[in-house]
This record gives structure tokens, C-alpha cells and sequence, in this order.
């Protein structure tokens, strides 16, 4: 499933290899293995249950693999705490929105950024010390970037509790973007979207790495916007990639139709994987 490295040429940005998940007795994960290029737009797809979210878990070092490796730029990061993954350049946002409510917009963005300063959230937050002159640079930062980049200008001091889930989402995408991500990984970023809102954050994710050369991996259930904005698509089902490829190539795969596209026998296909399970000792 891996590609063959090209001598000379520079690694993928993030190799998965192997990677298997267990809680207790049940394996999230088997095996999964697929690589993120530079500068790609890669989508995680799959049914509800099939480890997606436990996946991006994994990579940021929420959850620790049983098995398998992960590297990012070449470097093993199996063992780099969460942490550290997020200053070295893995940012991400998660499905269900993780934000702070009873603080501003603002203030929400720059915990993301703290991910790279030398002082703790928390000292940052009482403006002493040092945090107070990095406050001058991290406000500059984010108001000239970010938040002109996600069109919050006029809600950069609002309590997130009081804006709409739209809205939400893509504070928590400032947020992410704030730690200077090299990867963003977004969970679902267009769940409970409506159409407009739907389109403006695709359109803000081709920006991404279109005007922040930020490479982005995600997790989505929007077929339609997976399949416009995506470089290479990964499915899941059952903890296992069951296709990897180009979006029109994954669309045209017969398993992947079954498994989750709506077209076909999908129980003909839960009975094959929960078989190969089995026989595995997973289920
Ligand atoms: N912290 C946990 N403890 C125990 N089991 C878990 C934990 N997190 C996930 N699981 C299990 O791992 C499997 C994969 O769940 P996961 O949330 O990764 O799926 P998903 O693909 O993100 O699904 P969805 O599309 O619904 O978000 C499920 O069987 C789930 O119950
Ligand atoms: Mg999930």
C-alpha cells in the first residue's frame, strides 16, 4: 500500500505505516498505512464507526498506537507526545467543537497559538511577563492573517457560545491555523453546515493551501465536497483502508461503493470485512 521512495526525492510529509488501535479488546485501527504529500488536500473517508476520528486521535498523539509507525517529514513521531506533534507543525480541529465558550473569538484563536510560545496558556492569559510583549506579536499575527483570511473580523470579540455553528467551526479553524500548522487536520469540517456555509469553508480550505502553502488533511462525510476538493482520498471501513487513490478512482471502486457510497450490497460487505475481523481475532 506504501509508495516506493524515489531515491533523492524528499519523503511524504506525513507516512502512516501499519498503525493499529485497540481499546481493550476491540481494534479501532488495522494496519492503516497511507501517506499525506506536501502541499496535498487528502480526505479520510468512511462509515460512521470506522475509526476515522481515532485515526486523526493517533496522529495528533491523543491515543497511543499498538502497533505501526507514524513520521512526519521523514521523522518518527510514533512516541512525540501531543504536544509536541502540534509545535511541530500537526494543527487540527476536532468534530465535535472543542472551543472554549464564555471567551471571545479572539481569545479562542490564541490558545492556538500558544502551541509556540515559550510561556503557559495560562501565564499568557494574566499578560505577565514574558506573554505580555509576545502579546503585541501574536495580536498583530492573528488579526492581520488569520482572521481577515476566515472573515471574522466582525465577530473577533463576540462570546463563541453566541455564534452560530458555522461560524463556530471556522473560529475553530482559525484556531487551528493559529499554531502555524505545517498539516491541518479538520474532523468533519462542514458537519451540520448549511449550503452557503458549506461552500464558503471549501472555498477556505483551497485557500489554505492555496495562499498558506498548509498542507490539509481531513475527515469528511460531504461526498461532494470530497470529491471536488481532494488530491487523494483514503477509506476506512471496519479500521482498515479498503481504497486509496484519486478521488475518481475511489468513486469507481466497487468495494468503496458498497462499503459507503450507497450503491450496492453493503451488507454483503460488512459480512466479508467482520469475516476477515474474525479471523484476525479483532471481532
Ligand atoms: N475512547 C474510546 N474508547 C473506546 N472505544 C472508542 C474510543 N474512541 C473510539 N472508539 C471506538 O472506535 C471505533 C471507531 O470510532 P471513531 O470515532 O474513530 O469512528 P469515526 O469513523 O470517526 O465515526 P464517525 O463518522 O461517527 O465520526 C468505534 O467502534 C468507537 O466506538
Ligand atoms: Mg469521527
Amino acid at each position: 500500500m506504501e509508495t516506493k521512495p524515489i531515491p533523492g526525492a524528499s519523503p511524504p510529509l506525513l507516512q502512516v505505516d501499519g498503525v493499529t488501535l485497540a481499546f481493550g479488546g476491540v481494534k479501532a485501527l488495522s494496519g492503516v498505512g497511507f501517506d499525506v504529500q506536501s502541499g496535498s488536500i487528502t480526505a479520510v473517508i468512511g462509515p460512521n464507526g470506522a475509526g476515522k476520528t481515532s485515526l486523526f486521535n493517533t496522529i495528533s498523539g491523543f491515543y497511543k498506537p499498538t502497533g505501526g509507525s507514524i513520521r512526519f517529514r521523514g521523522q518518527d513521531i510514533t512516541r512525540v507526545p501531543a504536544p509536541q506533534r502540534a509545535r511541530l507543525g500537526l494543527g487540527r480541529s476536532f468534530q465535535n467543537i472543542a472551543l472554549f465558550r464564555g471567551m471571545t473569538v479572539l481569545d479562542n484563536i490564541k490558545l492556538g497559538r500558544h502551541a509556540h510560545l515559550k510561556t503557559n496558556v495560562f501565564d499568557a492569559l494574566l499578560y505577565m511577563g514574558r506573554a505580555r510583549r509576545e502579546e503585541a506579536e501574536l495580536r498583530r499575527d492573528i488579526e492581520e492573517r488569520i482572521i481577515d483570511f476566515l472573515e471574522i473580523d466582525h465577530i473577533r470579540h463576540a462570546p463563541v457560545a453566541a455564534l452560530s455553528y458555522g461560524l463556530q467551526k471556522r473560529v475553530e479553524m482559525a484556531r487551528a491555523l493559529a499554531m502555524q500548522p505545517e498539516i491541518l487536520m479538520l474532523d468533519e469540517p462542514v458537519a451540520g453546515m448549511n449550503r452557503e456555509e458549506t461552500e464558503d469553508m471549501a472555498r477556505f480550505i483551497l485557500d489554505v493551501r492555496a495562499e498558506w502553502g498548509v498542507t490539509v488533511l481531513m475527515v469528511e462525510h460531504d461526498m461532494g465536497m470530497v470529491m471536488d476538493l481532494s488530491d487523494h482520498v483514503v477509506v476506512l471501513n471496519f479500521g482498515q483502508v479498503i481504497a486509496q487513490g484519486l478521488p475518481a478512482q475511489v468513486q469507481a471502486d466497487p468495494e468503496v461503493g458498497r462499503a459507503y457510497l450507497g450503491s450496492g450490497d453493503v451488507g454483503e460487505l460488512r459480512r466479508k470485512l467482520q469475516a476477515a475481523a474474525t479471523a484476525q481475532g479483532v471481532a
